[in-house]
């Protein structure tokens, strides 16, 4: 499969973070499971080949503003990544690099949750910058809109889809890979730096999200109880954005000042071997999607103190290398490092189960995951079948969205129905395939309805959208769970468009309706003419216009699921089943509308 990793960090470009160290170790992973894998990051303009994985840098302009640079940078990395052609693009949500793709290309995107802009905020307990304001939003919306979306952990999915209203099922856990083998390659190597004897190790940004302070807090007891240890901290100061938590792990411990080794942001091979030598590592995150370092530190056979309750405890185990502390809790980590420093076996037999809980993360059986997940959401990017309605089916049709090519006119439609049911007097109404309820919840308001679908995803959501005096039923249009005549009224709006027999669909329809009773469905009209009105709906492009006119206006990847109708065959259908037409309405350009209303009635008995 052709895959293109999209990530502004990359050991070949910017300085890495997580987002580098997994892309890195993924592409190859990835690369060695057989798939043609091509990395698009930043730096110095370049086309470069590692380890079977191509590297595209891109050199973007700069531009003094940060957040217009964003989004100038993912719409050109849209362009260059189209013109490869890829099966399958994965990004992380951070910075919303893969937006345009996700919103605007037909290339499945598949979302992996690092962590959100807003997420990050939140846990360093920093205001929310209201210039990232649309940049939150854009990481939101392009996990909404990809095909998939991948977190590290169960912590992140549940905190991240709840916070975003993902449902559940989209979101799938595959964990991070780590490359077991070259961590410990760059353990052995010798130290950068003339390392104390013994030490506990804290690596990580200086922020307060990392709980740097809550460490600040536990260490001076530790200190000196531990007259010959030293404290080792790796990572870059993030200053005033991060707590400043700098000053404070300094003021705290300043009895102990030459104890007290802040080396910086060291580089990584250098970084893991001062790693491989602590006594301890300790982690007092706040909360961590994940927690590479804590799993590289695993791989070298050092214990770690990590914190419960996120996605760093389902990395570091209780008693598997590793224990646990709650978050914030300066008394229960001074207890932790107080407990474990004092007891020299014990540690002994952490490293050895360190060494072991680290095949964990082996980059193949991530690799083995990552693959299967692509080839599912190619094959339903290639011919949506009619599984979509079980889950991503909003995905698809959101017509409420300005951007959506059709939001205008969907909504003249919309309202044109509601019109025909404004003089009525209260009716029992079945709105038939009524998806999430946006005419059902109007309705509702003078009329007894009831809305079915076929998508336990729909009705969910339908739910939340309609007052509870809404019937929710799930059913399949083609054979209604209802009596003949048990509704006044019944409206179908873009329904039989999934209903393979349009004969047998409006039959069925006109049947749970009362003699004289009015039936009002639309038809999507098979004269695709239209189509050239809505250039977006093509996505605008040429090849996929010419597919989609010769498939009767039907998107390409839409063939084996719909089917549009010319008026004739409609009509047909009406007079066969016993309904009356007596009005029909026409919605876009007058020469080829793309929907058409039918207003009948069922025939009196
Ligand atoms: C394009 S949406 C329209 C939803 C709604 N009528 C509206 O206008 O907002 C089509 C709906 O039909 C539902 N659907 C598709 N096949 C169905 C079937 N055989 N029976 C019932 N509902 C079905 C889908 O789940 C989806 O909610």
């Amino acid at each position: 499969m052709r895959v293109v990793l999209v990530s502004r960090e990359h050991p070949l470009g910017d300085p890495r973070g997580g987002i580098g160290t997994y892309t890195d170790t993924a592409s190859r992973a990835l690369a060695r499971a057989g798939h043609e894998v091509t990395v698009v990051t930043r730096g110095e303009a370049a086309d470069l080949r590692e380890d079977g994985v191509r590297i595209l840098r891109l050199d973007h302009r700069s531009l003094p503003h940060r957040y217009p640079e964003r989004l100038l940078t993912a719409r050109r990395t849209a362009h260059v990544v189209a013109a490869l052609e890829p099966d399958v693009v994965q990004a992380a949500e951070w910075e919303a690099e893969a937006w345009w793709l996700a919103r605007r290309s037909a290339i499945p995107v598949v979302t992996r949750l690092a962590t959100p802009t807003y997420l990050v905020e939140r846990l360093n307990g920093a205001e929310p910058d209201p210039r990232a304001d649309l940049l939150r939003r854009l990481e939101a919306d392009q996990a909404r809109s990809s095909a998939a979306i991948v977190a590290p952990s169960q912590a992140i999915a549940d905190r991240v889809g709840g916070d975003w209203g993902l449902q559940p099922g989209r979101i799938t856990v595959i964990r991070n890979p780590v490359e077991t083998d070259a961590v410990r390659a760059a353990g052995a190597r010798p130290a950068p730096v003339a390392l104390p004897e013994r030490f506990v190790l804290f690596t990580g940004r200086l922020e307060r999200r990392k709980g740097v302070h809550v460490l600040a807090e536990a260490l001076p007891a530790v200190l000196r109880a531990h007259p010959d240890l030293h404290v080792v901290v790796l990572g870059d100061d993030v200053g005033a954005a991060g707590g400043d938590v700098r000053s404070q792990l300094l003021e705290r411990t300043a009895f102990a000042a030459g104890r007290m080794h802040l080396l910086g942001r060291l580089p990584r091979e250098d970084a893991l071997a001062v790693v491989a030598r602590a006594q301890l590592v300790v982690l007092p995150s706040l909360w961590e999607a994940f927690g590479f370092v804590a799993a590289e530190a695993l791989a070298l056979g050092r214990p770690v103190i990590a914190t419960s309750g996120s996605g760093l405890a389902e990395v570091v185990r209780e008693g598997d290398g590793g224990w646990l502390v709650a978050p914030e809790d300066p008394q229960a980590l001074e207890a932790a490092l107080l407990q474990r420093l004092g007891d020299a076996d014990g540690l002994a037999t952490a490293s050895e189960r360190a060494l072991r809980r680290a095949e964990a993360f082996a980059p193949g059986a991530v690799a083995d995951e990552l693959g299967a997940l692509y080839e599912q959401v190619v094959a339903e990017a290639r011919g949506i079948s009619t599984s979509i309605y079980g889950g991503g089916y909003r995905r698809y049709f959101r017509p409420e969205d300005r951007r959506d090519p059709f939001n205008r006119l969907y909504e003249a439609k919309r309202r044109a129905v509601l019109t025909r049911f404004a003089d009525e007097p209260s009716l029992a109404v079945l709105d038939a395939g009524g998806g999430p309820g946006r005419l059902a919840a109007p309705l509702a308001e003078r009329h007894a309805v009831t809305l079915c679908d076929i998508s336990a995803e729909m009705l969910e959501e339908a739910g939340r959208r309609c007052p509870p005096s809404v019937r929710l039923v799930q059913a399949d249009a083609r054979s209604l769970p209802f009596d003949d005549a048990s509704f006044d009224a019944l409206l179908a709006l873009d329904l039989v468009v999934h209903l393979p027999d349009l004969d047998a669909a409006v039959r069925e329809l006109a049947r749970v309706v009362r003699p004289g009773g009015r039936v009002l469905f639309d038809s999507t009209n098979a004269v695709p003419w239209w189509v050239l009105a809505y250039p977006g709906y093509v996505n605008w492009r040429p090849r996929r216009l010419l597919r989609t006119l010769r498939g009767g206006g039907v998107l390409p990847e839409w063939a084996p699921t719909v089917r549009h109708q010319r008026a004739g065959e409609v009509q047909a259908a009406i007079a066969a089943s016993g309904l009356v037409l007596e009005d029909r309405e026409d919605f876009g350009p007058a020469w080829t509308p793309k929907w058409q209303l039918w207003v009948t009635r069922r025939a009196e008995a």
